[in-house]
């Protein structure tokens, strides 16, 4: 595992929009694995200014979000599907029928599930994934006590999970309370993972990610276990290193 050790927020940014960048250029056709929330906001918009500085083409890039929530129509603005829409792709050159999210407001969702599952692999699987992490460690929305075999499934959510994404509804009882989520078995067949923390509020989990137990009840730990993990962590959320 890398650990690149930055400033702030932007300069986190930054160097993970010029790895990213960097794949694209040598691989125009990769299929990058992308995440919401905040950590990641800041690269989706130096993508953005790179790709019309620099005209850097997405044309033939395919996107996989790591999860939705189940309830929400893509049209919601607080979908995810909504999200990347507002923050990346209605931004970049990348063709609507290249970008996929769970669909969260699927009849069947188990076949939903399975239909991504199966997506991912047709994409050839995914070349980088980008990851946050939340305080209890979860990636993507497997909470602690998800397996590490597991693939793309239902998850119900923890209710601190809960109340940290409640800042982007009216009330805590609008977020909802179930989602779809890639388990840790797809993410870790990546060929390669960035991992991004910021804040304080990441200081923690950031600790004991780097120097705690591989464990079930710490999902992020799944990730010492590939070979070609980055994070990119900026000074607040290294407060105890
Ligand atoms: C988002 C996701 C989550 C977030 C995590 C951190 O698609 O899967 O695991 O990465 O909750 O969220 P932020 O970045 O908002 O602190």
């Amino acid at each position: 595992m890398k650990l690149i050790r930055t400033e702030n927020y932007t300069e986190m940014s930054l160097e993970a929009g010029k790895i990213i960048v960097d794949k694209i250029r040598t691989n125009p056709s990769l299929t990058l694995g992308l995440a919401t929330g905040s950590s990641p906001k800041g690269v989706y918009e130096y993508l953005i200014q790179d790709h019309e500085a620099n005209g850097t083409t997405y044309k033939e890039v395919k996107s996989v979000n790591l999860d939705e929530y189940i309830g929400l129509p893509a049209k919601d603005p607080n979908s995810y599907h909504y999200f990347m829409n507002q923050a990346l792709f209605n931004h970049i050159d990348i063709s609507e029928n290249h970008t996929h999210i769970p669909n969260g407001a699927a009849r069947d969702l188990e076949h939903e599930c399975n239909r991504y599952e199966q997506l991912i692999k047709e994409l050839g699987g995914i070349d980088l994934q980008i990851l946050g992490i939340g305080q209890n460690g979860h990636i993507g929305f497997n909470e602690p006590g998800t397996p590490f075999t597991s693939t793309t499934h239902i998850v119900a959510l923890a209710q601190d999970t809960r109340e940290a994404n409640s800042r982007f509804f009216n009330s805590l009882d609008e977020v909802p309370t179930h989602a779809i989520t890639m388990g840790i078995a797809s993410i870790l067949e990546s060929k390669e993972i960035l991992l991004l923390v910021s804040g304080e509020s990441k200081a923690e989990a950031l600790y004991k990610f780097v120097n705690g137990e591989i464990s079930e009840n710490f999902p992020a730990s799944a990730l010492k276990t590939h070979q070609n993990v980055t994070v990119i962590a900026d000074r607040d959320a290294l407060k105890y290193f």
